[in-house]
């Protein structure tokens, strides 16, 4: 008796656990069709919403659009809105979009406003002709200069330089670009001419050796010339290449070099040895006002990603998480000096009285090797490899400056760490990349549109 009790306590116990369960699933499955009903309709409409609304801006649609979408899909559904309406939709979007194409072609008419410049009397104020000044350092030399009030003049053939890297000046009064080459003769009236046009890098420079030797030759006579005729300083850019693959370290301006005449770097190498005698040539013959600095390797902002030198391999490399790849054992070293300290040490050397080369470079040492780590260490996240691969022909693998003259005829020395402007650099070359993955396959005026939002 007690036993079929039992039984019949467990049965219905079983029997009611079965219908739990059932009623279970049939909420479960009722709230699934519920959300998929409504998750459906919500991508369609989102679909809709995102073809009008976000098309040209390349931007995603935040939640609370989503909800704008939910409750418009409520609208739509009791207004009962057909295909008329949405193509009459579509059709307004697109006249707004013709009327920001139209503002923003006005905006562009409306004077800009320029970065903060010192006003200076006729009587301080120079004239100062910049040769590749839309290049990487002219650039930075040319906003230093306007800032501090002169009148700066460019004169650049866009060989390797861009007008972006000026575009903030157009239009300023004190401001005037030439678009010229300097193989052929100038004239212009300056009171100080900085000449830095040439081709810096190995791959620009070895694209065409023989335009590379004109520039730094005959580019250099003009220059010169010019200088003679209308009384200017003239300061000529040379470089830490005219020491070769040098054989003292680190290296003194009386050190004469070590240099393959006729290897692939011989154009730019010679080409900067020329241009050096040919500056006291005409310092000695016809008096002019010559100084010469021996720039050693710069990186910073608006130096070219696609240089092909360490600093822009490595740090593009690494925003990409590409293998970074070291040429060589890794093992020959370089110094690098930011650019705005180089730009103070050739304001500061055309200034004084100086008149023999100066070394201008930082003299802080690292393997290439290093460079690789450091520059992935600052780079969060970065999850390449550093990789080795053949070496270059004539790679120099030792090159420091000694910077002893610097010191003590132009009281200059670097002031900005490595860790520091790597990190201004990184942050540029991050923005590069990303500006050139937002404009991709845009025109001009979409660019413009999209700038203003
Ligand atoms: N950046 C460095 O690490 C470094 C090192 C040593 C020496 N330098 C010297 O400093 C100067 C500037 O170098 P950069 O790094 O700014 O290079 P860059 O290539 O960015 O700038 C050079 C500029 O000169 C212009 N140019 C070239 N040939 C010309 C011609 N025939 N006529 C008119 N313009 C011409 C280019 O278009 C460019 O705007 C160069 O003379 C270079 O040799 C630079």
């Amino acid at each position: 008796m007690i036993r079929q009790s039992l039984k019949f306590r467990n049965t219905i116990t079983c029997g009611f656990v079965v219908f739990l369960l059932i009623l279970l699933f049939l909420i479960i499955t009722r709230s699934n069709v519920d959300d998929s009903r409504v998750n459906k309709s919500h991508i369609r409409l989102a679909d809709d919403f995102e073809d009008i609304e976000y098309r040209r801006f390349d931007i995603k649609p935040k939640t609370d659009v989503y909800i704008s979408v939910g409750k418009m899909e409520k609208q739509v559904q009791s207004a009962n809105i057909d295909d008329t309406t949405k193509r009459e939709l579509k059709e307004a979007k697109s006249r707004i979009e013709e009327l920001e194409k139209k503002i923003a072609i006005l905006e562009g008419r409306v004077p800009q406003k320029y970065p903060d410049v010192k006003f200076l009397g006729y009587k301080e104020r120079k004239r100062i002709l910049v040769t590749g000044g839309a290049g990487f350092v002219g650039s930075h030399l040319v906003d230093i200069l306007m800032m501090q009030g002169h009148e700066v003049i460019v004169v650049d053939n866009f060989f390797t330089g861009r007008k972006r890297n000026v575009e903030h000046w157009f239009g300023h009064r004190n401001f005037e670009m030439i678009h010229h080459d300097i193989v052929n003769p100038l004239y212009v009236e300056a009171d100080e001419i900085y000449h830095l046009a040439s081709p810096a890098s190995p791959p620009h420079y070895m694209q065409n050796p023989v335009k590379t030797i004109k520039t730094n030759t005959l580019g250099t006579i003009n220059m010169l010339g010019l200088a003679r005729r209308v009384g200017a300083r003239i300061l000529i850019a040379s470089t830490s290449e005219v020491y070769g693959d040098p054989m003292v370290h680190p290296q003194p301006e009386s050190y004469w070099g070590h240099v393959n005449p006729i290897g692939p770097r011989a154009c730019y190498d010679e080409g900067k040895r020329v241009a050096e005698t040919l500056a006291y040539s005409y310092a000695k013959q016809e008096k002019v006002d010559v100084r010469v600095a021996r720039i050693f390797n710069t990186y910073g902002p608006r130096m070219h990603a696609s240089d092909g030198r360490v600093v822009s391999n490595f740090i593009m490399q690494a925003i990409q998480n590409l293998t970074i790849t070291v040429y060589g054992n890794g093992r020959q070293t370089r110094s690098f000096c930011y650019v705005s300290d180089l730009v103070d040490g050739l304001l500061a050397l055309m200034a004084s009285s100086y008149t023999l080369p100066v070394n201008i470079g930082n003299p802080v040492e690292h393997t290439i090797e290093e460079f690789a780590m450091i520059i992935k260490n600052l780079v969060p996240g970065c999850r390449s490899t550093v990789a080795t691969g053949a070496a270059v022909e004539d790679d120099p693998q030792r090159r420091r400056p000694d910077i002893a003259v610097a010191e003590a005829n132009l009281h200059w020395t670097p002031k900005v760490t490595l860790q520091e402007g790597l990190q201004r650099t990184i942050d540029y070359f991050k923005e590069e990349l990303s500006r050139t993955a937002f404009f991709n396959n845009q025109t001009y005026m979409d660019m413009k549109v999209k700038s203003h939002h």
